[in-house]
């Protein structure tokens, strides 16, 4: 391999891991590709060419079209490829996958390792803690491609799903009216177009299902955040009852294996409302094609037989497309192919610690305007305005878990008081003869209590006052958890993963699964 593209040593565990651009890129690339097969030209520009680089299959749920295709589009760069599954490996003797990885990493020079899983967030899990170890081992940290998470994502799928949409529309990105119907509930192919239709510049999309298969509500606030109309139907029949109907559908089977016995119970019922019918194909507008991430159900498939052989057929083609996209896809991570790119690549600031904001000192104040009910402090720290806002019960909840998470085990003393300017509540810890806290324990206070402010007082006079705001990461607590069950940073015991939430607008997400939480919502007692 003589060169290396932008993309080298990236990883992909959701759509936005790639840019608007870098996503263009990659369809462009693929067309490319795509044609130079199908014309039977020379490949060698677009291939890697050299069995140093492995590509890992890593599937711990089923697969045939994920995993097939990616075997192929590896085997198309001459890489060396491997396969594990559940079935065949010490997976099953519950070995983790962070020690597996470990051993492999430090086989072949570029390491690409492709991971289907039930648990989410698992391959931004593997990047964070594999490539921990490869820097510090000196190894050359791997790409992680996810190949579906759960009912997370499944970003490989949306490429070659939108890729197929581009050909339908000519490429022209000026908007898409897109139908997705079936399963939104547990479908990661439709999660991910949250992300991925902000290829398309004005985006109409139609819910269409039952409220008890509906997209979760955070997916569909990211579809509303991007600028995306979206409008919901409960079923196919009603859908069709009025007049704007997409020309682009967008089916999923419907996922018996995730769901609970409530809703399987109701299955039949379920089917019917998002299955096709003879009836409706003179509804649809003219040139609509039909898409599907396949499997189909084949017992009781969602397009029924009838529809294969009509010209609403879109999902052949599109399920040939993933062996296109995946070969793009590998070969810009491997460093192959991007040489040629233009436009904005993905920058990851890391989020500093900007939470501490240093105050006013009043020049004439003195410590004694923290006296009031409790002991009066000459030398030490006192904490103000904790919980601002908050009922008294509350704060009295928070002034106890502050006093047991920071371990203020000290002589000291600690109340609810009103504040002195206005009838709002607030709690005050004073602790005599503390010059300082700690910046671990101040970054725990600005989780626990943002808004807060610290003061530290010497000779009866308030030296420095800092504000506390809230932290842009929250980390390394034993006190946070995410609320999705199914997520990676549940496995702190067998993976070494913990907790990690990041400020996202007024809330948080987990830094895994991406599942948004409140500020509450993190907190585990
Ligand atoms: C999808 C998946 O695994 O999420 N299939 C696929 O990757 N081709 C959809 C499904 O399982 O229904």
């Amino acid at each position: 391999m003589k060169s290396q593209g932008p993309f080298y040593g990236r990883s992909v565990s959701v759509v936005h891991d790639l840019t608007a651009d870098e996503q263009w890129y990659l369809y462009r690339k693929t067309a490319e590709i795509k044609a130079a097969v199908l014309e039977g030209r020379d490949l060698t520009a677009y291939r890697y060419g050299d069995r140093d680089l492995s590509v890992y299959l890593i599937f711990l749920e089923d697969s045939t079209r994920t995993k097939e295709s990616f075997r192929n589009a590896a085997a198309f760069h001459q890489a060396s490829v491997n396969v594990f599954d559940a079935a065949h490996s010490s997976f099953n003797k519950k070995e983790s996958l962070t020690d597996t990885l470990k051993m492999l990493v430090g086989y072949s020079r570029r390491s690409v390792f492709i991971i289907r899983s039930t648990v989410e967030g698992v391959t931004r899990a593997l990047e964070v803690t594999i490539g921990d170890y490869c820097r510090k081992a000196g190894i050359e940290p791997p790409s992680f491609l996810n190949a579906g998470d759960g009912r997370h994502e499944h970003p490989s799928q949306e490429f070659l799903d939108e890729f197929s949409f581009l050909e339908k529309k000519g490429w022209n990105r000026s908007s898409l009216h897109i139908a997705l119907t079936g399963d939104l509930y547990f479908g990661r192919t439709v999660h991910s177009k949250a992300d991925g239709l902000q290829i398309f510049n004005q985006v109409t999309v139609d819910l269409v299902a039952p409220p008890e298969l509906g997209l979760p509500d955070f997916y569909k606030q990211k579809m509303l955040d991007n600028g995306f109309t979206v409008r919901t139907f409960p079923s196919i029949d009603a859908y069709l009852a009025q007049g704007e109907v997409a020309d682009v559908w967008y089916f999923t089977r419907l996922q018996l294996e995730r769901m609970g016995d409530e809703v399987l119970d109701k299955v039949a019922r379920l089917k019917h409302a998002v299955t096709v019918r003879p009836e409706h194909l003179d509804k649809l507008p003219a040139g609509t094609k039909f898409y599907h991430p396949l499997p189909q159900n084949r017992t009781e498939p969602t397009i029924p037989d009838f529809v294969t052989p009509l010209p609403l057929n879109g999902w052949d083609e599109q399920s040939r497309n993933g062996y296109f996209t995946r070969i793009t896809l590998i070969g810009m991570v491997a460093g192959c192919l991007g040489l040629d790119f233009k436009g904005e690549l993905k920058t990851v600031t890391e989020s500093g610690d900007d939470f501490v904001e240093q105050g006013r000192i009043n020049p004439h104040g003195k410590s004694s305007e923290y006296k009031t009910g409790i002991k009066p402090v000459d030398d030490g720290i006192v904490i103000d305005h904790i919980g601002m806002g908050r009922s008294v019960e509350q704060i009295w909840k928070l002034l106890d878990k502050i006093r047991r998470n920071l371990q203020l085990n000290y002589l000291a003393s600690m109340g609810v008081f009103s504040s002195v300017k206005s009838d709002v509540v607030k709690g005050l810890i004073s602790i005599p003869d503390l010059p300082d806290l700690g910046f671990k324990k101040v970054k725990k206070l600005a989780a626990l209590s943002p808004g807060c402010t610290l003061n530290i007082v010497h000779g009866k006079q308030v030296i420095q006052k800092y504000r506390l705001h809230m932290p842009p990461k929250i980390y390394n607590f034993a006190e946070i958890g995410c609320r999705n069950e199914n997520c990676i940073s549940h496995s702190r015991q067998h993976e070494g993963i913990s907790p990690e939430f990041e400020r996202r607008g007024e809330g948080f997400v987990c830094r895994f699964c991406e599942r948004p939480h409140t500020y509450d919502d993190i907190w585990t007692d």
